[in-house]
């Protein structure tokens, strides 16, 4: 199994440029089954997620051509959903045991084909995650679902779903995305009403007018589609990813150092970089040739102070970001409050920060960091995604050998992680010798 090897204490310097956001891809990925024509899809992050998404494609009957950039970060895909009939329309538990976004082939395949069977996702290391406001709204746009053998089963009598006026209960990303597919084929119009506005919906709902779906009200919660008959193939680039990015921000500003993001869009990381400013980095913005570029420095002996911060729907401070924030925090002197608001669970990484020499207290959904903590280099371990993104982190401040192990989960969302550290001065090395 894989594991990095970190060398902390230096600062980072030089270019880093953002990949394609995973969470935006997910979905265009699952978006490509609405059409029978070829849709090409760029700047896909080269990570294990997009490629169980394009398994689930491919176990749906999709044809599939992948190819990696020249310098291995991302992919370009070409996909064909012809006819996925003779395929069964079935979404194996195994594959999407390994992601929990492979729910989002249910809105598409019930919108074209009228039936689906997808696993259902089961439980996951940062709290409960039902899709209870996906199979809701599916209902309500005339679907027939059960749950059978830990899969769901759904059908649309008649064939074709049809539009609805619905109010989500709560705000969710996965189950806007899957509303406003199964929108797009759908009979008569959907109003959307309290739906996520996260810039990974914005990408979408902009892949979805390319292949000729009618959508008003983008980037507010009130989504209206018109449905159509059929979409067409389109050629889409995804958005550059903004947690990844905040990735990065959360690296500098821990270990220090002076470093230009290429291809980031600053809006989307408006939360963190307001919250990093407050503590004491200092941010410049400007146009390059490849998009807009956003410079971070903080002088390694500038202390940070305490800031507070909690996690909310987009565009409020993202339960991605959380996790970094915690390990940029326990450098900063004074207390800082961190709420997490929407998962139950998702602290885990503070243990592995305490062994490293965090100072730190959890009540329920509330973190206090006390800081600034020297911290020492040690075996970490990492629970999920961000988790893994916090102790490396972390790593790059600690004194001496840090190792983080099972980072199969940083593989499932980081494109390259330790190759970008590297090139920024780091000194982090992969052990193990696998690759994405
Ligand atoms: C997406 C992101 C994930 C991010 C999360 C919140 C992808 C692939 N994943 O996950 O990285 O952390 O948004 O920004 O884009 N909920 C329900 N019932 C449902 C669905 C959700 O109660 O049917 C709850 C969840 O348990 C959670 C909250 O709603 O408490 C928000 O979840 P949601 O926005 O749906 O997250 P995902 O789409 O799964």
């Amino acid at each position: 199994m894989d594991r990095l090897v970190l060398e902390g204490g230096v600062p980072l310097k030089g270019h880093v440029t953002v990949s394609g956001a995973k969470n935006a891809a997910l979905p265009c990925l699952a978006a490509t089954l609405l059409s029978a024509e070829t849709v090409t899809l760029r700047h896909l992050p080269a990570v294990s997620d997009i490629r169980t998404m394009v398994k689930v494609l491919q176990a749906l009957g999709c044809e599939a051509q992948i190819e990696k950039d020249e310098d291995g970060f991302e992919l370009t895909a070409v996909l064909g959903a012809h006819d996925l009939e003779g395929s069964g329309l079935r979404a194996p538990y195994d594959l999407v045991k390994t992601m929990r976004a492979s729910i989002l082939v249910l809105g598409p395949l019930l919108a074209r084909y009228g039936r689906a069977s997808v696993s259902l996702p089961g439980g996951c290391a940062i709290g409960a995650r039902p899709v209870n406001l996906h199979l809701e709204a599916l209902e309500r746009m005339g679907a027939v679902i059960a749950i059978d053998k830990g899969y769901v089963e759904a059908h649309v009598p008649g064939g074709k779903l049809h539009g609805i006026d619905h109010t989500f209960e709560k705000v969710s990303v996965g189950a806007t995305e899957n509303l406003l597919m199964a929108a797009a084929l759908a009979e008569g119009t959907t109003v959307l009403r309290n739906a996520a506005v996260e810039p990974e919906i914005g990408d979408l709902a902009a892949m979805l007018m390319e292949m000729g779906a009618r959508i008003d009200g983008l980037d507010t919660p009130t989504l209206t589609i018109h449905g159509v008959e059929a979409l067409h193939g389109c050629d889409h680039a995804v958005i550059p990813d903004r947690i990844e990015a905040g990735t990065f921000l959360c690296a500098v500003a821990a270990a220090g150092g002076d470093v230009v993001l290429d291809r980031i869009v600053p809006d989307h990381v408006r939360s963190l970089i307001d919250l990093l400013e407050r503590a004491g980095c200092a941010f410049t913005e400007r146009q390059g040739q490849n998009g807009m570029q956003l410079r971070v420095q903080r002088e390694p002996g500038q202390r940070l102070r305490a800031r507070d911060v909690a996690t909310a729907p987009y565009p409020g401070f993202p339960t991605d970001l959380q996790a970094q924030v915690m390990a940029v925090l326990t450098q900063a002197s004074g207390i800082s409050v961190i709420k997490e608001t929407i998962f139950e669970n998702r602290f885990q990484h503070a243990m592995e920060l305490e062994r490293l020499g965090a100072n730190l207290r959890i009540d329920g959904g509330t973190a206090l960091v006390a800081g600034p903590s020297p911290l020492t280099g040690c075996t970490v371990m990492a629970t999920d995604l961000r988790a893994s993104a916090t102790l490396v982190i972390a790593g790059l401040v600690a004194q001496g050998q840090t190792i983080v192990d099972r980072i199969y989960h940083l593989d499932r969302g980081y494109a390259g992680l330790e190759r970008k550290l590297q090139a920024l001065g780091a000194r982090i090395q992969r052990q193990g010798g696998g690759s994405v």
